[in-house]
């Protein structure tokens, strides 16, 4: 994406989030993460956190547990069905609630999956071929690009889509989506419908939550085991900190630019406890990189205990998990049913 477009998606994203102050209740969110592997704190602290404070606001929510995103860009599903339990539990855990939220997998709504089709005929090839995220994680898969990896863009504005949401909480990596689901929502409505707005276009919610790197001070990411997860024992996160790198300086400052792994973890203790983080630094100061780490092992720790409890009471009991997805599933069908009803109709297939 060209930054002009980046800027303008980014101008949208703060008009959106004044509008959502104002008047939470005429919005629609959704959002939704791929079930590959348990969630970290950096999931935690820049997404999981705000999409219940707009839940809790009273915005209106729907949340994907997008489980064929998962072929996209690996051979088999693996763990799909326990990945997206366990999802789930960190979902409950956070404070997603079921009763006003609805939480599904969209592999279990047939008439999302059917958007598929006309949204496919409204872009070229070209378009999905430019598309940077999806450039990015073929790099990343080493292996040939498979039609859904090329396509799964597309799929995605039938999450956004079917439901008519007009806000999308994500992270930069996903603006490309974005904007090509703005772009099949428009030329939906003009090329199908005659101008008539069937499908909103809806606009990113960008948040401005540092950046949470790894502990090795690179993306954080389940291969490179580097991240915390919020499923880790208190054990295994301070063994995890005592490890990570910081910098042989003995005070303790914050200057992301040139001591960016300290940095790091003075955002995780900042992202926790709501302190700034050179008040962090100004506080540890010559205590140094030890004291830093304790003070972060504490601060995370103490940030998770009761997501901790929560999602450990949640994953104990699977029958209650999958009966809040069936409710869930059940939710979503019945407002994408409604969805293709009318997109059958506007293309005169209605028969
Ligand atoms: N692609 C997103 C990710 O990898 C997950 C996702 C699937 C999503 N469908 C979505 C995010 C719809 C927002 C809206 O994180």
């Amino acid at each position: 994406m060209t930054t002009p477009t980046v800027d303008a998606a980014i101008d949208r994203s703060r008009q959106v989030a004044a509008a959502l102050e104002a008047h939470p209740e005429r919005h629609r969110m959704l959002t939704g993460d791929r079930p590959t592997g348990d969630l970290h704190i950096g999931h935690y602290l820049a997404s999981l956190r705000s999409r219940v404070a707009l839940q809790d606001r009273g915005v209106e929510s729907f949340v994907v547990i997008a489980d064929y995103q998962v072929i996209t860009d690996r051979a088999s599903v693996g763990q799909v069905a326990a990945n997206t339990y366990s999802l789930l539990a960190d979902y409950l855990a956070a404070g997603v609630d079921p009763a006003r939220s609805i939480i599904f997998t969209h592999s279990a709504v047939p008439a999302l999956n059917q958007l598929l089709l006309p949204f496919l005929s409204l872009v070229t090839q070209a378009e999905l071929e430019r598309n940077p995220t999806v450039k990015d994680e073929l790099a990343a898969s080493r292996r040939p690009l498979s039609g859904l990896l090329l396509t799964y863009p597309v799929h995605q504005a039938a999450d956004i889509l079917f439901c008519k949401a007009d806000v999308v909480p994500v992270g930069r990596d996903q603006l490309p989506h974005i904007e090509q689901t703005r772009v099949v929502a428009r030329r939906f409505n003009s090329r199908f419908a005659d101008g008539a707005e069937v499908f909103p276009e809806p606009t990113a919610l960008v948040n401005d939550q540092q950046l949470i790197l790894g502990l090795d001070g690179a993306k954080m990411s389940k291969s490179r085991g580097n991240v915390i997860r919020l499923a880790a024992t208190p054990d295994e996160t301070a063994a995890l900190i005592r490890k990570a790198r910081t910098d042989s300086e003995p005070v303790i400052t914050y200057e992301p630019e040139r001591r960016p792994e300290v940095a790091n973890l003075l955002n995780i203790v900042s992202g926790f406890t709501g302190a700034p983080p050179e008040q962090i630094a100004a506080g540890i100061g010559a205590g140094g990189g030890a004291a830093l780490k304790r003070v972060a092992t504490e601060a995370v720790n103490e940030g998770l205990q009761r997501h901790r409890e929560l999602r450990g009471t949640y994953a104990a009991d699977p029958a209650q998990l999958s009966a809040i997805l069936r409710t869930g599933n059940a939710g979503a069908k019945a407002v994408a049913d409604e969805t293709l009803a009318q997109v059958r109709s506007v293309m005169s297939m209605d028969y």
